[in-house]
C-alpha cells in the first residue's frame, strides 16, 4: 500500500548550488526529513515514474536505513528499478560508473565523503544526473525550491529488502537488483590499465601500503590490488568499511592520514602509499619519503597518461579547478593540448568532460579523475600511478624529481582556518575584495602584487557564467595566493589560504615547501589581515 505522508519537517539550511544535502546524523534521522529531500529529489526530476535509478553509499552510520526508506519511495513514486550495491555499498566513482552503464536516469548516493561518520557524526544524501556526475546548479536548484513548498511524500509500506543478497528482488512492482558493488568498477579499471604490466611489478618485489580508512573503498582496493594485481594480503589496511570509521575522519590529508604519512616516512616505508576518503573519490599518493601534492598528481598524471593503455592515444585536455596549482597548465602547455580552469566543485568538470574537451581533471583537494566516470575516483589516480610505475620502472621520488626537472616545481600549500566565527570570515572576504582593483602595483612584506581579481567562470559548453568563485593575487617572481571560504564546512566558516610559489627548471627542488612559501604568506596575511580577523596566527591544517 501506498502511503500519502504529510510533510513536516521542512528542510531548512540546503544551501542552493551544493551538490547534496550534508548535515548532522541525528538532522536527517528526524521523521521525514530524508522522505523530504528524496521527494523533493523526484519531483525536480519530473517525477520517478518508469525510471531507473542507482542507489547505494560509503557504509556510514544510517547508510542502511535510508537505503530502504529510498526504495520504497522510489516505489511509491513508480519507479520501474533500481540498481542497489550489496550491503548498501557503492563508492562513488562505482556509483557514477553503474548509472552510465546502465543508462539510468541517475542516482543516490549517501555520504558526507571525507566527514566522519557516525549518529553524531556526518551524513548525507546528493542526486546524480544520467550522465553519472553531481546535478548541475539548474537541478539542485530546482531540489532545494521543491523542499520548500513540498507538502507530501509517497512511500510504499513493505517489508525491507534483503540488501545482503545480489540479484533481483521486488518491492511492490519496483525491480531491485542488489549488485556486487565492486566487480563493473573494476571490469571498468581492467580496460583503463595494463594489469598485467601492474601485476609484473608486484612480482618484481614492488610494495605498496593503502589505507582504506575503514571506509568504503576498502572491498574495491582489495579485490583489485590484492586479489587482481597480486599485492600481498595486508597491504591493504583498515579494509572494513565501518559505520563510524573506526572513529576517525576518513579525510586523506596529513591530519588524518597520519599513520600512513608516518610509515612512508620511516625506514621501512614501501615503494608506494595511498590512501583515500570516505566514498571514495579522493586519494592521497606517497612514494618512499615523499608527499606527492594532489597538484602535482595531476600534472604527473597528465604527462604521464599515454602510458596506460585507456589513454594511450593521448589526452585531449586537463582541467583543473582555480585553486589548484599551476603544474597541470604547463604540461598541457608543452603537450599542445587544452587546459581549463574552473570553480571549486567537482560538478564544473562534468560539461567539459561530456563534451570531450579534457580527459583529465583534478583539484587540489586530493580529487582526480578523468573521463572514465563523472567523479573524481581515488583508487582510479592510484591505479594509474602504478600502471606509470609500472611501465617507467621508476620510483615515485624518481618520477617526481624528472617532471620538476622538465617543467620545474610549483610549490604548493593550503592552509585552513576553521571554525571562524561567519560573521569574522565574511568581514574579511568583503573587507578584501572591496580593495581588490587598488592591489595591483602594492607591495607587502617584500613581495609585490602584479594583479588580483575575483574568479568568475564562463563555461564554454553552456554559457552559464559563476561569479565570486574566490579572490586571486598574483605577485612578481611568480608566486600565487587563492583565497575563498569552503562550501562544505558545517560549523563556522572555513577560510582556505592557498599558496604557491614557482621554481623553475635547473632551481632547487627539493626545498621544505612551508619555507619557500613563507614570503607570500607573510604579505597574504598581512593583505587579508588574517589575525585582526580571526585571532588566529596559525592555521588548523597545512596540506
Ligand atoms: C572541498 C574542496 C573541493 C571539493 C569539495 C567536495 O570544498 O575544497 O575541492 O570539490 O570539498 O569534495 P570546499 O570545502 O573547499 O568548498
Ligand atoms: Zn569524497
Amino acid at each position: 500500500m501506498t502511503i500519502e505522508v504529510v510533510n513536516t519537517t521542512p528542510i531548512e539550511g540546503q544551501k542552493p548550488g551544493t551538490s547534496g544535502l550534508r548535515k548532522k546524523t541525528r538532522v536527517f534521522m528526524q521523521p521525514t526529513y530524508l522522505e523530504n529531500f528524496v521527494q523533493a529529489t523526484f519531483n525536480a526530476i519530473g517525477g520517478a515514474k518508469g525510471k531507473c535509478f542507482v542507489v547505494g553509499g560509503d557504509g556510514r552510520f544510517l547508510n542502511r536505513p535510508a537505503i530502504q526508506t529510498i526504495l520504497k519511495m522510489a516505489a511509491a513514486n513508480g519507479a520501474a528499478k533500481v540498481i542497489v550495491g550489496q550491503n548498501g555499498l557503492l563508492s562513488t566513482p562505482a556509483a557514477s560508473h553503474l548509472i552510465r552503464q546502465n543508462q539510468t536516469d541517475g542516482g543516490l548516493i549517501l555520504s558526507a565523503s571525507h566527514n566522519p561518520g557516525g549518529i553524531d557524526q556526518d551524513f548525507g544524501v546528493k542526486f546524480n544526473t544520467a550522465n553519472g556526475g553531481p546535478a548541475p546548479e539548474g537541478v539542485t536548484d530546482s531540489i532545494y525550491l521543491q523542499t520548500q513548498s513540498l507538502d507530501h511524500y509517497s512511500i510504499l509500506q513493505a517489508p525491507d529488502v534483503d540488501l545482503g543478497t545480489t540479484g533481483t528482488q521486488a518491492i511492490g512492482t519496483m525491480q531491485v537488483d542488489i549488485v556486487d558493488p565492486v566487480t563493473d568498477y573494476q571490469a571498468l579499471m581492467e580496460t583503463l590499465f595494463d594489469f598485467d604490466k601492474i601485476r609484473a611489478l608486484f612480482i618484481s618485489g614492488f610494495t605498496i601500503r593503502f589505507d582504506a580508512m575503514h571506509a568504503v573503498t576498502g572491498p574495491y582496493a582489495t579485490a583489485i590490488l590484492q586479489d587482481a594485481l597480486g599485492a600481498p594480503s595486508g597491504s591493504v589496511v583498515n579494509a572494513i568499511p565501518l559505520e563510524d570509521f573506526g572513529g576517525g575522519h576518513p579525510d586523506p590529508n596529513p591530519v588524518w592520514a597520519k599513520e600512513i604519512i608516518d610509515l612512508m616516512m620511516s625506514d621501512t616505508a614501501p615503494d608506494f602509499g595511498a590512501a583515500s576518503d570516505g566514498d571514495g573519490d579522493r586519494n592521497m599518493v606517497l612514494g618512499r619519503g615523499i608527499y606527492v601534492t594532489p597538484s602535482d598528481s595531476l600534472a604527473v598524471l597528465a604527462a604521464n597518461a599515454h602510458l596506460a593503455p585507456g589513454y594511450r592515444d593521448g589526452i585531449a585536455g586537463v582541467a583543473r579547478s582555480m585553486p589548484t596549482s599551476l603544474a597541470s597548465d604547463r604540461v598541457a602547455a608543452k603537450l599542445g593540448i587544452n587546459s581549463y580552469e574552473t570553480p571549486t566543485g567537482w560538478k564544473f568538470f562534468g560539461n567539459l568532460l561530456d563534451a570531450g574537451m579534457v580527459t583529465l581533471c583534478g583539484e587540489e583537494s586530493a580529487g582526480t579523475g578523468s573521463n572514465h566516470v563523472r567523479e573524481k575516483d581515488g583508487l582510479w589516480a592510484v591505479l594509474l600511478w602504478l600502471n606509470i610505475l609500472a611501465e617507467r620502472r621508476e620510483s615515485v621520488t624518481g618520477v617526481l624529481t624528472d617532471h620538476w626537472q622538465i617543467y620545474g616545481r610549483d610549490y604548493y600549500s593550503r592552509h585552513d582556518y576553521e571554525a571562524v566565527p561567519s560573521d569574522a570570515a565574511n568581514q574579511l572576504m568583503s573587507e578584501l575584495r572591496s580593495k581588490l582593483s587598488d592591489l595591483a602595483g602594492q607591495s607587502f612584506a617584500g613581495l609585490n602584487i602584479v594583479s588580483a581579481d575575483e574568479f568568475s567562470y564562463l563555461d564554454p559548453v553552456d554559457g552559464s557564467v559563476s561569479e565570486n568563485q574566490g579572490v586571486r593575487i598574483n605577485f612578481t617572481g611568480d608566486a600565487r595566493a587563492v583565497l575563498r571560504l569552503s562550501g562544505t564546512g558545517t560549523e563556522g566558516a572555513t577560510l582556505r589560504v592557498y599558496l604557491e610559489q614557482f621554481a623553475p627548471c635547473g632551481a632547487n627542488h627539493f626545498k621544505d615547501p612551508q619555507d619557500v612559501l613563507e614570503k607570500v604568506r607573510n604579505a597574504t596575511s598581512i593583505i587579508i589581515g588574517i589575525e585582526r580577523h580571526t585571532g588566529r596566527t596559525n592555521p588548523d591544517v597545512m596540506t
